[in-house]
Parts: C-alpha cells; structure tokens; sequence
C-alpha cells in the first residue's frame, strides 16, 4: 500500500442539491446525503467530492458563490455539514469540495462594495479597466452563451474582466489581500475537517490579467505557496485541480522541488478523457496507447485524477477537428448533444447505447489506468440525460434511487423539483434505479461494487507505474500492466467487437500463478498466458503476482 490515500482513493463526485432530499421540498439536501452514505460506502466510494456547496444564486450551478464561509440554506446548515464530515469520517469516506476562486458571484458583497466606489476597500480585489480593452471578445469559455470577457459596469464606470459569465467577476490574485482571504477560506474548511479542495478553473486563478494581453503571465508561486499554506494547516489535505491546458504545461502545475510535487497533488487528466472517447468512438485503443506514451511523468507525489464523465460537458477541444467528428458521430450525431462547439452534453451509458458490455469495458479500463478514478453520480446505475433541460444541466438530473415519485429522489410535488427526474423510456426512473439493481448482483450497479472492491486489491494501479504493453496484439486490444511494490497487474481490454485470442506468453517469466481477478465473463484459465481468449468488448484483469512478504 502507498502511504498517500489520494493514490489509492475511488473520488465520487456529486450535486447536494440533485442528490436526495430529506425535507421534502424538491430540493436535495446534507441530510438527504447523510441518510445515503452507507450506500457509498458499499459500492466502495472512499472520497467524495462535493460541487460547490456555498450560498450562490446558482446561475452557474452554484460556481458563484456569494458566501465562501457557509452552507447555502437550501442545502443545510453548517451543522449540517460538520456532521456529514463526522459520519462520512465514520464510514472510512472522505470529502473533498470545490474551491471556487477564480471569481465570485456579481452579487457577492464584495463586488457590490467594489463596483460602488473606487475607493472601496474592495475596488482591487478584482480586476478593472477603465478603457475597454482591445481584446474585450476574446477569451469566452462559454461562447454560445457568453459574448465578451470584459463587460461595462454602470455603476463603477469601468471594465471589469471575467474568464467565464458575465456575472462572474474574476478575483484580483495579485492583491495579496485576495491571497489572503482565500488562505483564510481554505483553512476554515480544512478546520471544519475536509480533505482538500478540488480547485476549480485553475490556470484563470493564476493569470495576471492585463487589458488588452488575451494571454497575460501566470503566477505559478502562487500555488506553490497555497501548497505549503494547505499542507501546514492539514498534512494529509490534498488539492485536486482543473486544469485544462496544453499537455507541455502541466508539469508546471505539479511543480518539482528536488522531484517532489509541490504545488497541486492531482491533475484531472483531460488529455486522456479526450482520447478515451476516441478511442471507444473508433474502436481502436491508439489514441489511449499514445495518451500514455505522451503523458510526462509525475514528480513524486503527483497523480492523475482520470474519468469518463464529469459535471460538464465532454471537452473534446484537444482533438483535433477530424477526431472530434469521429467522437460527434459516434456518441453526438444530433446538434442538441454538442456544446459550445468543443463538447457533447451527454452520460456515458447513453452515448454507449446502453450497451451493458460497452460500458463495463469503458469503465474497467479508465479504472485501470494509472491515477485515481473520478466517478459521476449515477453513472454506476446507467443514468442517462435530458435533452430538453439547458445546457450542461441536461446531464445534471435527480439521482434515480427507486420506483417511487420522483424516483425516490424526493417526495415533493414534481413542479417543485430542483430539476425535472428522467421520467421516460430507457434510462427513465423506472427502469433506471437504485432499488432495482442493489439485490441484483448482475446489475450494473453490483458490477461496479465488485470492480471497485477488485480495485482494492489491486494498489499497484493508483500507487504504481502503467505502460503499454508493447507487442503485437489483434486489431481493438489495448494491453497495459501496472508495477508496484505489492506486484503486476495485467490487463486486457477489447475496444472491437471481434471475439479474439491473445498471446502475452512474453510475461510468462514474470508470473506466479497468473489468475483473472475481473472479467466480463468466465474465461478458460489464464495458463501459460500465451492463448488467452478475449471476446468483443471484453476485458481481463489479470494479477500475474503478488509480492506479499511487502
Ligand atoms: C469549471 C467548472 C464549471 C464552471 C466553471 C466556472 O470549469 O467545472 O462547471 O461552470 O468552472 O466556475
């Protein structure tokens, strides 16, 4: 075992709000999350990362926040919150939240108190221009959705700059107060007892912004110093960042002192996700096997966080445009399943067709990738989306958990939900749900709870090294092992739909009583490794040893 429990961790990620309610008012709630640890904790969830939970008028699902030192009431208490900690502790499950500082809501009293004076103690703490700046817009993360990246503000009679929606205002970082303020918010929590911080639209926190300059210097010694705060006030807190910029550059946001990582712990592998979707898009691993040749290697201490799905739409604008048409046609034919031109708002079971063995195989293979998996909320039941909510929210429904109302999720009048259940056909609540599949150990959902408890066994695949295996293989056949102390794991993953026979006779040296620990079906014994059957879309996870006197 490693002695980092990010490396070994399985990271859940969910929406309070669309999770369970407790009081019945259409809204999800801590409460409602308490009263369903015990299902996490046995499907095998041993952190959970929580968007944001601060007061917010949520026009951006909650990633603008007015308060950063409390728990939106809609939502709980504070109260509310500390005892989650304590009985999520209780469970083995740690929380990690979002750290939203690259910008607060417009309604957050600070930008009120900046935006009504220029001599506001607060006027500096985001960033202004008096002229409107030449590169005014350029920049949009949203574009569809959002036209510019410095707006006018009657009020202050200025510029100011926002990297995302307009009512969105970007922090001024380079104010040590701004510094100081968000050392103050991340303390608070890790007082409170969280884990770390998953820390959102990291390269924007760090921009010196200069009107005028669409690629303004960063500041990486600021997370460098972030880094040093966090782990003194909480050694074992860690930082999981979103940072999706070129793959030459995120060694840089690792940071390296004497090859130690010392500015972010975990990177979500964005380039990988991309490439994962190719691959399954063309039934081909390449783009996997080049995702794990091109990828840096890691300071000690760094990790990769990778997933399939997250809150957001599927980031396909690291492809290049003929990739990106490959992944569109295959898992977003229709234009209402794109978004701002780069993604795809859809879950995975659906892009997969609901085909149950597409998505086994999709998810043992992310699982087995070197880093610590990320999983969406209801994707271990196969949830699928609604095209007819806005934007990114179609893939933000209720949690499906039975053949109630509402899907278990509430007992509110369905007008009064926070966002609609998927009520209808294949991935409706009535055949997509929690009950159905918990007793059901060929569900889904068993299937899950049985990789992640092979996961467990297996801590050479967070804590270790992953390569490619390379030798000839048939034609959609991804070959990887991972090497750790405790010993090799070996693993076969089938993107085609071809039945085919494997030889990895090569590995037979190393073996000691190779034995398939995960498979998609009974397969004759591993053997001599040299005749190994692999149906389409099949997949193998292979122990080949075990070194136990460690
Ligand atoms: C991140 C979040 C996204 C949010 C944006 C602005 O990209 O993942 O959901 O809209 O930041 O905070």
């Amino acid at each position: 075992m490693g002695d980092r429990w990010y490396q070994e961790a399985v990271v859940y990620c969910l929406d309070i709000d669309t999770f369970a309610d407790s009081n019945d008012d259409g809204v999800g709630d801590i409460r409602g999350l308490i009263g369903r640890l015990d299902y996490l904790a046995r499907l095998g969830v041993t952190c959970l990362w929580l968007h944001p939970i601060h007061p917010s008028p949520r026009r951006d699902g909650g990633y603008d926040v007015t308060d950063f030192y409390n728990v939106d009431p809609r939502l709980g208490t504070l109260g509310d919150f500390a005892e989650l900690l304590h009985q999520a502790q209780n469970l083995g499950i740690r929380v990690i939240i979002d750290l939203v500082v690259n910008h607060t809501s417009d309604e957050h009293p600070w930008f009120q108190a900046a935006r009504s004076s220029p001599d506001s103690p607060y006027r500096d703490w985001y960033v202004w221009s008096d002229k409107e700046p030449p590169d005014r817009h350029q920049g949009m993360v949203f574009p569809g959705e959002q036209t510019e990246t410095w707006s006018y503000d009657r009020t202050a009679k200025a510029w100011f700059y926002h990297r995302f929606y307009n009512f969105q205002p970007d922090l001024n970082v380079a104010n040590p107060e701004v510094r100081a303020e968000i050392k103050k918010i991340v303390s608070f929590w890790l007082q409170l007892g969280v884990s770390g911080f998953r820390m959102d639209a990291v390269p924007f926190i760090i921009e010196l912004t200069e009107p005028g300059n669409p690629d303004s210097p960063k500041d990486m010694d600021f997370l460098t110093e972030l880094r040093q705060y966090v782990q003194w006030r909480r050694g074992d807190a860690v930082l999981l960042a979103e940072a999706n910029v070129e793959p030459d550059m995120l060694p840089t946001y690792f940071g390296d002192s004497g090859g130690s990582a010392n500015r972010i712990h975990m990177l979500f592998d964005f380039m990988l996700n991309g490439r994962l979707m190719l691959a399954l898009a063309r039934r081909d691993p390449e783009p996997v096997i080049e995702a794990l040749r091109d990828t840096p290697a890691l300071p000690v201490g760094g990790q990769w966080a990778t997933f399939l799905r997250n809150h957001d739409e599927i980031d396909l604008s690291r492809l290049t445009a003929e990739q990106r048409n490959q992944v569109y046609e295959q898992f977003g034919p229709d234009e209402d399943m794109r978004l701002y031109g780069r993604g795809i708002r859809r879950r995975l079971a659906s892009m997969l067709g609901n085909d149950r063995r597409r998505i086994e195989l999709a998810y043992a293979l992310q699982f087995s990738l070197r880093g610590t998996p990320v999983l969406r909320y209801g994707e271990e039941i196969g949830m699928g989306e609604d095209l007819s909510l806005p934007g990114r929210e179609a893939i933000r429904t209720p949690m499906q958990w039975s053949y109630k109302e509402n899907g278990g999720f509430s007992t509110a009048d369905p007008e009064k939900l926070v966002r609609p259940v998927v009520d209808k056909g294949e991935y409706g609540y009535q055949k997509v749900n929690v009950t159905a599949q918990r007793r059901d150990p060929r569900s889904l959902l068993g299937w899950f709870e049985r990789m992640i408890r092979t996961l467990r066994e297996a801590p050479e695949i967070g804590s270790g090294t992953t390569s490619h295996i390379d030798v000839a293989m048939p034609p959609g056949v991804l070959a990887h092992r991972a090497d750790g102390p405790t010993g090799t794991m070996v693993f076969l993953h089938n993107l085609g739909t071809e039945d085919v026979e494997v030889d990895l006779s090569l590995l037979a040296t190393e073996a000691d009583l190779p034995i398939d620990v995960l498979t998609d079906r009974n397969y004759e014994e591993v053997g001599k490794l040299d005749s190994l059957k692999l149906a389409g879309y099949g997949y193998r996870w292979i122990r080949i040893r075990r070194d136990r006197e460690l």
